[in-house]
């Protein structure tokens, strides 16, 4: 990737709830940081080779800072316990300027954001500016316990305090998320915005879309997802650089054509980013990620080449 990097250090750290770390990340330099849009994530260059995606939580019109929040997940790829041990106060780091793949829709006359677990940084962000625009939100943040959570002082203390509505596991059924209630009554122009959990999220979207969401209104953005790359071997064909290449079962399409020589862009290297999306011209691609949508799957003609693979014996793409 040849993308200019941001120069940071990380002013402030602390340590919330159960193993999350939130991160105050001011400019190297003192100059003032990129403005962002809500939903936005930054790439964070952790260590040589070891580059992750974090959701920023602070107000997108504060440019003095970046807050995120990294939950340390012993099944991680490594890349939170790298966080949490090496980005100490003082530190400095490299991160990406701000990319955003979930961003607030222009039109909502009214948005619900729910949350789960971690998955609740976007939607803070997301909460300052609709609070901002004077715009109609709500905000759900679900969770194990509440002493386990981490961001319930700030929101507390939020302008937007209001709106926060807390549902925690280990408490009374009076306060559990009911969604027949949140999404119920849905007015036209209501868009729901989710993070969290996989399982979470799949409850979430379930829910919206039996109360009569359109698929255009439900917006989501995964954190974690667990690649399958269990499935036959198959070849592809990298028509413009005239090179064929053959993906091992358990290989992915991303690492057979670097064994050619032919370098894709990416970023997640889970299906969630869609920086690695290629056009395919023949074949039909087996999808595995959570970007695309239903629609553009079923038209494939395009495949995140880092997780998905083929149902055909051969695919032809335009690379
Ligand atoms: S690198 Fe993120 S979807 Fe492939």
């Amino acid at each position: 990737m040849n993308e200019q990097l941001l120069n940071v250090v990380v002013r402030k750290r602390d340590i919330q709830g159960v193993d999350v770390v939130v991160l105050d990340l001011e400019s190297a330099d003192g100059a003032p940081l990129p403005r962002f849009d809500a939903g936005a994530h930054v790439d964070i260059h952790v260590a040589p080779g070891l580059v992750r995606q974090y959701s920023l939580c602070s107000d997108p019109n504060d440019v003095r800072c970046y807050r995120l929040g990294v939950l340390k997940d012993p099944a991680s790829r490594g890349g939170s316990q790298a966080v949490h041990e090496a980005l100490l106060e003082g530190r400095e780091v490299q991160i990406s300027a701000p990319r955003n793949l979930f961003p607030l829709a222009a039109d909502a006359q009214r948005s619900v954001l729910l949350g789960g677990g971690i998955g609740i940084t976007p939607m803070i962000a997301m909460a300052y500016v609709l609070h901002q625009q004077g715009a109609a939100f709500e905000l759900h943040y679900c969770g194990r316990s509440r002493s386990r959570s981490a961001f319930l002082a700030e929101l507390a203390q939020a302008p937007f305090a209001s709106r926060v509505f807390t549902h925690f596991d280990d408490e009374g059924l009076e306060q559990r998320l009911d969604l027949a209630k949140v999404f119920g009554h849905a007015a036209p122009g209501t868009h729901m915005y989710t993070c969290g959990p996989s399982g979470f999220m799949d409850w979430v979207i379930e829910g919206a879309r039996q109360q009569g969401y359109a698929e255009d209104h439900i917006h989501k953005e995964y954190f974690q997802v667990e690649v399958d790359s269990s499935g036959a071997g198959f070849e592809v064909v990298a028509a413009r650089s005239n090179k064929t290449v053959h993906v091992a079962e358990g290989q992915s399409i991303l690492d057979a054509l670097a064994g050619v020589g032919i370098k894709i862009e990416i970023s997640c290297e889970q299906g969630v980013c869609g920086t690695c999306l290629c056009e395919v011209l023949e074949g039909e691609p087996d999808h595995r990620d959570v970007y695309l949508t239903e629609d553009e799957k079923a038209a494939n003609d395009q495949i995140l080449v880092c997780c998905s693979r083929a149902k055909s014996n051969k695919l032809v793409l335009d690379i």
